[in-house]
């Protein structure tokens, strides 16, 4: 996701959003097989926490919007992820709320997203949900990635979170991992977020050619949030933004080529 060179890389990076949410159910395996297909370069997922300590690709901390869980477990409202264990998890659907061709899709293990991306070129960005549910998680992930680190040891692989202080603490538990950091900070607080923090995310609508170049200075790359639009994405290139988050890796891909 981040080279080790202090400067702008000269490729924007296409990261499929949530997977890649336009053509698939985001956050599931199939979403990033198809995001791969369409130019992505990595795929951003999002993990939280199960009741039994597993971690799991979902966006919401509440499984209603992207599962069936409604009809598997009608009485255990509201659907926190936290509230269930893994092989509850393991029995609802995670495609058909999309669409019935995604019928039997499941909601991954960050294991299973590693493994099932191991052998690809597509690079992985892991976004930390921190909630109140979500107590032990930066450890849980740290203690994964170290498990599995030969399975993507010879890709790109960053983990970013909205809370700084977390991940100041996960740069101490996998240094070399890079870390992104979601949000726009001060200028004047870059210097001391360069100390741990390989980038800055922020949304596109916040973006500035200006700030690009105040967070090139301090070392870092600078990565826009989702965008979509063709009109869009041409402006964030050209601002130098080393990678753009986005629904329609397609749109990025051809945008890129126009270049
Ligand atoms: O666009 C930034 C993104 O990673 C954070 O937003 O809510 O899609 O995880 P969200
Ligand atoms: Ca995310």
């Amino acid at each position: 996701v981040m080279t080790t060179t202090a400067s702008a890389s000269p490729e924007v990076e296409n990261i499929a959003h949530r997977g890649g949410a336009a053509f698939a159910p985001e956050n599931t395996i199939a979403a990033c097989a198809m995001a791969q297909v369409q130019g992505a370069d990595t795929c951003e997922f999002d993990i939280q926490q199960t009741k039994d300590r597993q971690l799991v690709l979902i966006h919401d901390q509440t499984l209603g919007r992207t599962t069936n869980v409604e009809d598997v477990f009608p009485g255990r409202s509201p659907w926190r992820v936290s509230d269930f264990t893994l092989p509850e998890i393991k029995r609802l659907d995670a495609g058909s709320w999309f669409s019935p061709r995604y019928r039997g899709e499941r909601v991954p293990t960050l294991e299973q997203a590693l493994r099932a991306t191991g052998n690809s070129r597509i690079g992985l960005l892991l976004e930390i949900k921190h909630s109140p549910g979500n107590r032990d998680i930066d450890r849980l992930v740290a203690d994964k990635l170290e498990d599995t680190r030969s399975w993507w040891s010879n890709k790109r692989l960053a983990v970013q979170a909205f809370d700084w202080q977390s991940m100041r603490t996960f740069h101490t538990l996998m240094p070399s991992i890079p870390i992104a950091l979601l949000g726009k900070p001060s200028t004047d607080r870059l210097p001391e977020l360069a100390q741990y923090a390989r980038g800055i995310n922020l949304p596109h609508s916040d973006l500035t050619p200006e700030y690009v170049d105040e967070v090139h200075k301090q070392g870092m790359h600078i990565y826009s949030g989702t965008a979509n639009r063709p009109t869009v994405l041409r402006r964030l290139i050209s601002y130098g933004v080393d990678g753009i988050m986005t629904n329609r890796p397609d749109h990025l891909d051809a945008v890129k080529r126009e270049a």
